[in-house]
C-alpha cells in the first residue's frame, strides 16, 4: 500500500465524485431517449432490474478492488493477482477503454459546451435551422470549444482528488440536481405536460424484445460508469473506514433517480411545447436529439415567456447537462492518468499534459469524422455499412468492450483474488453487510450469472456489430 496515496476527504466527497461520475450524458439523454423508444415504463422497470440485481454488484466489485489495491486498474489487477500476466491484460483494457471513452465523449460534451454558449449568447434562433447542427460539427469553430472544455478538465484534475475533483463534484452535483428539479417542476406546470409524462411511463411490453433488453443493460452499465476502470480508481482514493456497500448503493440510487428525473423533463417538455409532436419522429431520435430537436422546443416557450425566457430556459438545460458531462469526463479522464502517475512515477501534472496531448490527438480526429475529413468520415466499412472514426471508437469501446470488463472484474474477484477477500474487503467499515442477506446474494450473482449475462451480451454485440449476425432472428 502506499502511504502517500492521495484521498477523497470525506464519505460525501467520494459519494458525490462517484455520483457525478455516473450521472453523465447517459442520464440526461441517453435513458430518456431508450426509454421513449423501448415501451417506456416497461424499459424502466427492466432498467431498474439491471441497476440491482446486476450493475450494482459489479460497482461493489470495482470498489472492492480498487479500495483493497490502492492502486490504479493496471496496478489493482497486477497486485491482486500477484503479477499475472494474462491478468494484466485486463488492467490494461481497464485504462485503455476509459482513455477512448474520454476521446468520443469529449467529443460530445464539446457540442454541448457550443449550444451552451449559443443559448447563453442569445442565438437560440439560429440552433433551430435545418443545417445549424450538421454545419456546427462539421465546421472548424468545434475546436475553439475543445480548448475550453479542455481548459476545464485541466483545471479540475490538476487540483487533485481532493482539491480538484472532490471540490468540483461537491459544486456541481448541488447545482445539477438544483437545476434539474426546477426545470422538472417548470415543465410539469406547463400545458399538456402529463401528455408526455403517460407517453413516458405507461409500459408498453410489446416493445421489450432481445436487442431492448441488450441495449437496456448497456446503458444501465454505462450510466453507472462500470468497466471503465472509474470505480476502480474512485475505490483506491478511500481508507479502510469508508463503506463500500452503502456508498455504492447511495451511488446507483443518485444515478437512476437523476436518470428518471430526466425523463421527467425532456419528455413531457415535448409535448407541452410541441403539442402537435409526431411520436414517429421523437422514436426515431438518438443524442443528436438534444442538438437538432430540443432547441426547437425551447424556441416554441418563446410565444409565453419571450424570446429571453425561453433562452434562460434553453441556457440552464444545457448548463445542466454540460455540468453532468464535465463531473463525468474527470472522471473516465482521471483512470488513464492515474494509472500514468503510478505506473510510471509521474506527477499529477506532467501526466495530465500527456495524456491530454494525446487525447486531443484522438478527439480532434474523431471530431473530424463528422463531413470534416472524407477519410475520417468513411473510415471502415463493417456489417455492412460505412463508419467514421467516431462510430468505431463508440462501437468498440462503448458497446463491445464495457460488458467484457465488466465479464473479466467478476471472474477476476472470485476467481483470481477469491472470494473471501472479496467479503473482508466489503466487511470493512461496513458491520452491517457481513453475513447479510444482500452479501449472499452479491456473492452468488458475482460468481454466477452475471458474468454468464455479461459474457452472453459481449458475444451477441461483436456478431451483430461487426458481422450484422443476430442470434435472436
Ligand atoms: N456514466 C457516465 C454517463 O452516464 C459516463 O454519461
Amino acid at each position: 500500500m502506499s502511504g502517500s496515496r492521495e484521498q477523497f476527504g470525506s464519505k460525501l466527497g467520494f459519494v458525490l465524485a462517484a455520483a457525478g461520475s455516473a450521472v453523465g450524458i447517459g442520464n440526461l439523454v441517453g435513458f430518456p431517449v431508450g426509454a421513449a423508444k423501448n415501451g417506456g415504463g416497461a424499459f424502466l422497470l427492466m432498467y431498474a432490474i439491471f441497476v440491482v440485481f446486476i450493475c450494482l454488484p459489479v460497482m461493489m466489485a470495482e470498489m472492492a478492488v480498487g479500495r483493497n489495491s490502492q492502486k490504479d486498474p493496471l496496478g489493482a489487477y497486477t497486485s491482486l493477482s500477484g503479477n499475472s500476466r494474462p491478468w494484466r491484460i485486463a488492467g490494461w483494457l481497464s485504462v485503455i477503454t476509459p482513455f477512448m471513452i474520454a476521446v468520443f465523449y469529449l467529443v460530445i460534451t464539446v457540442w454541448i459546451f457550443g449550444y451552451l454558449y449559443q443559448s447563453v449568447t442569445g442565438n437560440l434562433d439560429q440552433l433551430v435551422l435545418a443545417n445549424t447542427f450538421g454545419d456546427f460539427i462539421s465546421g472548424n469553430t468545434i475546436f475553439v470549444y475543445m480548448v475550453g472544455v479542455l481548459a476545464i478538465v485541466y483545471l479540475i484534475l490538476q487540483g487533485g482528488v481532493k482539491q480538484g475533483i472532490e471540490k468540483a463534484a461537491k459544486v456541481l452535483m448541488p447545482a445539477l440536481l438544483i437545476m434539474l428539479i426546477g426545470l422538472v417542476i417548470f415543465v410539469l406546470t406547463r400545458d399538456n405536460a402529463m401528455a408526455g409524462v403517460e407517453f413516458y411511463l405507461v409500459p408498453d411490453f410489446s416493445k421489450i424484445d432481445a436487442g431492448v433488453v441488450n441495449g437496456a443493460l448497456s446503458q444501465a452499465f454505462f450510466s453507472l460508469s462500470l468497466g471503465m476502470g472509474i470505480m476502480i480508481t474512485y475505490g483506491s482514493y478511500i481508507d479502510s473506514r469508508a463503506n463500500v456497500p452503502s456508498s455504492a448503493k447511495l451511488v446507483a440510487l443518485t444515478d437512476t433517480a437523476v436518470a428518471f428525473t430526466a425523463g421527467l423533463m425532456i419528455l413531457p417538455a415535448i409535448f407541452s411545447f410541441n403539442p402537435e409532436v409526431n411520436t414517429e419522429e421523437l422514436t426515431d431520435q438518438s443524442i443528436g436529439m438534444i442538438f437538432s430537436y430540443l432547441p426547437q422546443i425551447f424556441l416554441e416557450l418563446q410565444s409565453s415567456i419571450s424570446y429571453v425566457g425561453a433562452s434562460i430556459v434553453a441556457s440552464l438545460f444545457f448548463l445542466l447537462v454540460f455540468f453532468a458531462a464535465i463531473t463525468s469526463l474527470v472522471s473516465i479522464f482521471e483512470v488513464p492518468v492515474a494509472s500514468l502517475m503510478s505506473e510510471k512515477g509521474m506527477g499529477r501534472k506532467p501526466s495530465l499534459l500527456l495524456c491530454g496531448a494525446l487525447l486531443v490527438v484522438f478527439s480532434v480526429v474523431c471530431a473530424l469524422s463528422f463531413g470534416h475529413t472524407e477519410f475520417f468520415t468513411k473510415f471502415v466499412v463493417y456489417a455492412g455499412a460505412d463508419k467514421s472514426f467516431f462510430d468505431v471508437v463508440y462501437d468498440v469501446f462503448y458497446d463491445t468492450i464495457l460488458p467484457l470488463n465488466g465479464f473479466l472484474i467478476c471472474i477476476f474477484v472470485m476467481h483470481r483474488w477469491k472470494k473471501h477477500n472479496f467479503n473482508e474487503e466489503l466487511d470493512k467499515g461496513a458491520p452491517e453487510f457481513k453475513k447479510s442477506l444482500f452479501e449472499r446474494y452479491v456473492n452468488f450473482s458475482v460468481s454466477t450469472f452475471i458474468p454468464v449475462l455479461l459474457l452472453a451480451i459481449f458475444i451477441n454485440t461483436v456478431a451483430l456489430k461487426y458481422f450484422a449476425y443476430s442470434f435472436f432472428g
